[in-house]
């Protein structure tokens, strides 16, 4: 798959199921970049134990190593819009894999904790730049109509780079004399080995990112109208690529490049598609995600479990997650974005509920929540169903919208912000979990069924369906009485 195509039929048309399956395959390596999110993200888990004895350190200065990576992340999200309107969102693809080959080195062969958080932030800048590249070059490339289905193939990445991560983990911690603190057999700290097999999927993606073509809009940006006829040619089956062609220029109208304060508008700041953006990635997080895939160990140990039954316990919960995202795959063109969305926020809220009303009215005893036979198994499915509801809608829909829902011009840059202040808000709830939970579980599990109810109300009032929409067209979806401000020099599409 090169940028130049052999094979691009005459008068820019291809055959439909060969387009559809050249989409979903450029689709696929760039949700490559999904995948090392998920692994690179959770791959320190494992070696969270491993850390505090090898560096002496407190429950506060791990906590301090693993949240590091996130604001590297948000940092990276940052940069790599308004980037990749520069040099390309393969370029970005490239750098990135760069950047996660020397922080999985740089991790496994850390000397200190001070020199583990700066590979770590390392990493984080790759992991922030692939969670924005990803989602913008597979809505570039889609046909609208499988435009919902390949989006979600991100969120899929980035589940089963979560479940590999745990598995690879696991693996290496039971290879070694004495698990994630222990020796490896070929030499070292299995810890170290955890960092370093994320060597493996970051030079794939780098491979990979070689091999596929640039975004067409992207082309069309930079003037390269041949190159992005080519392209199109090759993803849009019978579509007529020149009439596409003319829309997206039409859409681009005005090529200066994208700043981030083109995304500003008369109230609150911004432009109020781009605040949609910013709140749907705040209440994917605020309604507490991470703190199951990155503490539900010890929360179930804290519950009364085995060390065993709780590792048991998270494996089922990325399972669940995996095998749900294949829901949200099936529908989110089907039903629609907002509907998902708003199940989502239904299913989320009520099993939160469960859950705090579980841990608010268990006995504490040597200050954790110790549930009963009743509460116990009530709770592990109300984790399960709540890993259900948020996994078949709010998981990918969001990184889906995200993708989709900003025009051609403020793209990249909008998604950044997005993105970034979805790593924020990560960073947020991670680093607060333990200091509330220790307070209370109960008030725990209480704020995320808090932001659960106000998801759902967002969705009522503030987000559009994009469901089925050309790229082209997305200015027309802003919030109802508010249309989006043109940048400078530009008439609004
Ligand atoms: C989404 C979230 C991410 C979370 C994952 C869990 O991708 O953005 O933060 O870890 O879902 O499946």
């Amino acid at each position: 798959m090169t940028s130049g195509s052999r094979s691009v039929p005459r008068r820019g048309r291809a055959e439909p199921s060969n387009s559809a399956s050249t989409a979903i395959l450029l689709a696929g390596a760039a949700a490559l970049g999904g995948f090392l999110f998920g692994y690179d993200s959770s791959v320190i888990n494992g070696t969270v134990d491993a850390l505090k004895q090898q560096f002496h350190l407190s429950s506060f200065a791990v906590g301090f190593v693993v949240s590091s990576a996130l604001l590297g992340c948000a940092a990276g999200a940052w940069f790599a819009g308004p980037l990749s309107d520069r040099i390309g969102r393969v370029r970005v693809m490239l750098i990135a894999s760069v950047l996660f080959v020397v922080s999985s080195l740089g991790s496994a062969l850390a000397f200190n904790a001070v020199d583990l958080t700066f590979w770590r932030l390392v990493g984080g800048l790759a992991i922030g730049a692939a969670s924005v590249i990803a989602p913008a070059y597979i809505a570039e490339i889609a046909p609208a109509e499988l435009r919902g289905r390949l989006g979600s193939l991100q969120q899929m990445a980035i589940v089963l780079g979560i479940f590999a991560a745990l598995v690879v983990d696991y693996v290496i911690a039971t290879a070694s004399d004495g698990g994630a603190t222990g020796t490896f057999p070929w030499g070292g700290g299995a810890w170290r080995w955890m960092f370093a097999s994320a060597v493996v999927p970051a030079l794939m993606y780098g491979v990979i990112a070689t091999t596929i073509p640039e975004s067409p809009r992207y082309l069309v940006k930079k003037h390269e109208t041949a190159r992005a006829r080519q392209v199109l040619a090759r993803v849009m089956g019978r579509g007529d690529v020149d009439m596409k062609i003319s829309e997206i220029v039409r859409s681009l109208a005005g090529d200066r490049p994208v700043r981030l304060s083109d995304l500003r508008g008369r109230r609150f700041g911004l432009m109020p598609i781009v605040w949609t953006g910013i709140l749907l990635s705040v209440f994917q997080q605020f309604v507490g995600i991470n703190v199951i895939f990155y503490y539900s160990s010890s929360l179930w140990q804290a519950a009364g479990m085995s060390e065993d039954d709780a590792m048991l316990t998270s494996v089922i919960n990325s399972v669940v997650n995996v095998v749900s995202t294949l829901v949200a795959i099936a529908l989110v063109d089907r039903v629609g974005r907002r509907p998902l969305l708003l199940a989502g926020a239904v299913g989320m809220a009520v099993t939160l509920a469960t859950l705090t009303v579980c841990f608010a009215t268990a006995p504490v005893v040597d200050g954790d929540p110790h549930l009963g036979s009743v509460a116990g198994p009530v709770a592990l499915v109300a984790a399960n169903v709540y890993v259900f509801a948020f996994a078949a809608t709010w998981g990918p829909v969001v990184w889906v919208m995200l993708g989709e829902m900003f025009n051609n011009v403020i793209r990249a840059s909008a998604l950044a912000v997005a993105a970034a202040a979805q790593w924020i808000a990560n960073w947020m709830i991670t680093t607060t979990f333990p200091g509330v939970s220790g307070f209370s579980l109960g008030l725990a599990y209480g704020i995320y069924t808090l932001f659960a109810i106000l998801a759902f109300l967002f969705v009522v009032r503030g987000v559009p369906e994009t469901r089925g929409r050309e790229l082209e067209d997305m200015d027309a979806i802003a919030v109802p009485r508010a249309r989006t401000r043109a940048p400078e020099g530009r008439a609004p599409a």
